[in-house]
C-alpha cells in the first residue's frame, strides 16, 4: 500500500503551511504529482470539479498565482468567476465580508484569495461556509508557492531530506519566505535565511532556520538557492541605501554561480526584478527551475482545488 493510501485528507481550508504535518504536505505534493499527466493530454479537461464554482478573489495584482488558480480550476472543470478591486462595489467603500458574502450568495464553493492583509484567509474561512484556500496574505503565507516550490525541489533531488537550502533576499516582507521555511524544514531541508539585518523578520530567531547576512558565505553550500523579490511596494523606509548595492552584495550574479555546486537549483517566485536579485544570465540559465516552478504550480493548485472541495463535500454530507 502507498503512503498517500493511508492517510485521509480533512482540511477544507488551506490557510498556510505552518499548520499543515509533513504527511498532509506530502500528500498535496502526491496527489500534484497524479494531476501532471491531465496537462499532457490533447483534450486538457478532467472532470473532478464539474457543477462547482470557484472564485478568484484577488484584492492585489498578479499574474502567475491568478491565472494557474484560474486554468487548474477549468482543467478540473469548474465554472471561474474572477474578481478584482478596480472592477467592483469595493471601488464604492463595499467592504471585503460584504465582497465576499454577496459572493457565496451566488452559490460559490471555493474562495482563492489574496489580499495585502495578514489573516484575511483565515477571517474569510470562519465567516463563510464554502471551502478557502489563501493566495498570499500580507506578510503572512502564501502556502500554495511554498507547496509548487516543494515540489519542484523533490521533482529535481528526489527527496528535500537533509537537502541545503537558502532563501536570499527580502524576508521581512515575504510570504513567500514563511511559506517555503515550513514546506521546505517540515519535508527535512535545512533552510538558511541570508539577506541584510534590515530585510530579516524580527522574530526570526522563533523560525526553525539559520540566517547569514553574507550570500558569499552560503552560495558554495547549498542545494538550493531561492531568491526573494524584493517587496518594493511594501518597504516603509530604506532598508539598504541603494539597490546597486543590495545587488553587489545579494544578487546572484554569473561570478557569483561559479563558486556554487555545479547542479545547483536556481529559483525565483517571480517577477524577477531582473538584475536586481539576479542577473538575466542566471535567471534564464540551466541552473534555473522559475519555470519549471510555474508549471508545477498548475498541478499543485489543481489538488489543491481538489482536496478541499472534497473535505467540504464530506463535511456537508455528515
Ligand atoms: N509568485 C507569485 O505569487 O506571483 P504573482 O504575484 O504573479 O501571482
Amino acid at each position: 500500500m502507498s503512503k498517500t493510501e493511508t492517510f485521509k485528507w480533512n482540511r477544507k481550508h488551506l490557510l498556510g503551511l505552518m499548520e499543515l504535518s509533513r504527511q498532509e504536505i506530502e500528500y498535496i505534493l502526491d496527489t500534484a504529482e497524479g494531476f501532471r499527466e491531465i496537462s499532457t493530454r490533447s483534450i486538457k479537461k478532467a472532470p473532478p470539479l464539474r457543477g462547482k464554482v470557484v472564485v478568484n478573489l484577488f484584492f492585489e495584482d498578479s499574474t502567475r498565482t491568478r491565472n494557474s488558480f484560474t486554468l487548474a480550476a477549468e482543467r478540473l472543470s469548474a465554472d471561474v468567476m474572477q474578481f478584482s478591486t478596480k472592477f467592483s462595489s469595493v471601488s464604492k467603500g463595499e467592504t471585503l465580508l460584504d465582497t465576499a458574502k454577496n459572493l457565496e450568495a451566488m452559490g460559490i464553493d471555493i474562495v482563492v484569495i489574496r489580499h495585502s492583509a495578514g489573516g484575511t484567509a483565515k477571517l474569510l474561512s470562519r465567516t463563510l461556509n464554502c471551502a478557502v484556500v489563501n493566495a498570499g496574505d500580507g506578510y503572512g503565507e502564501h502556502p500554495t508557492q511554498g507547496l509548487l516550490d516543494a515540489f519542484t525541489i523533490r521533482q529535481i533531488k528526489g527527496s528535500l531530506e537533509g537537502l541545503e537550502v537558502a532563501i536570499v533576499g527580502d524576508i521581512a516582507h515575504s510570504r513567500v519566505a514563511r511559506s517555503n521555511i515550513w514546506a521546505l524544514t517540515k519535508l527535512g531541508a535545512n533552510v538558511t535565511l541570508v539577506g541584510p539585518p534590515t530585510l530579516m523578520p524580527p522574530a526570526v530567531k522563533q523560525l526553525p532556520v539559520k540566517v547569514s547576512y553574507s550570500l558569499d558565505d552560503v552560495i558554495d553550500k547549498v542545494d538550493v538557492v531561492n531568491m526573494l523579490r524584493i517587496q518594493f511596494e511594501r518597504l516603509g523606509s530604506n532598508p539598504f541605501p541603494s539597490i546597486r548595492e543590495y545587488s553587489h552584495y545579494f544578487g546572484l550574479t554569473l561570478d557569483r554561480m561559479k563558486k556554487a555546486k555545479p547542479d545547483i537549483i536556481v529559483m525565483h517566485p517571480g517577477p524577477i526584478n531582473r538584475g536586481v536579485e539576479m542577473e538575466s544570465e542566471v535567471a534564464d540559465g540551466k541552473n534555473s527551475v522559475i519555470l519549471k516552478q510555474v508549471e508545477n504550480g498548475l498541478a499543485v493548485r489543481m489538488a489543491v482545488l481538489y482536496l478541499v472541495n472534497q473535505a467540504s463535500q464530506e463535511l456537508r454530507n455528515k
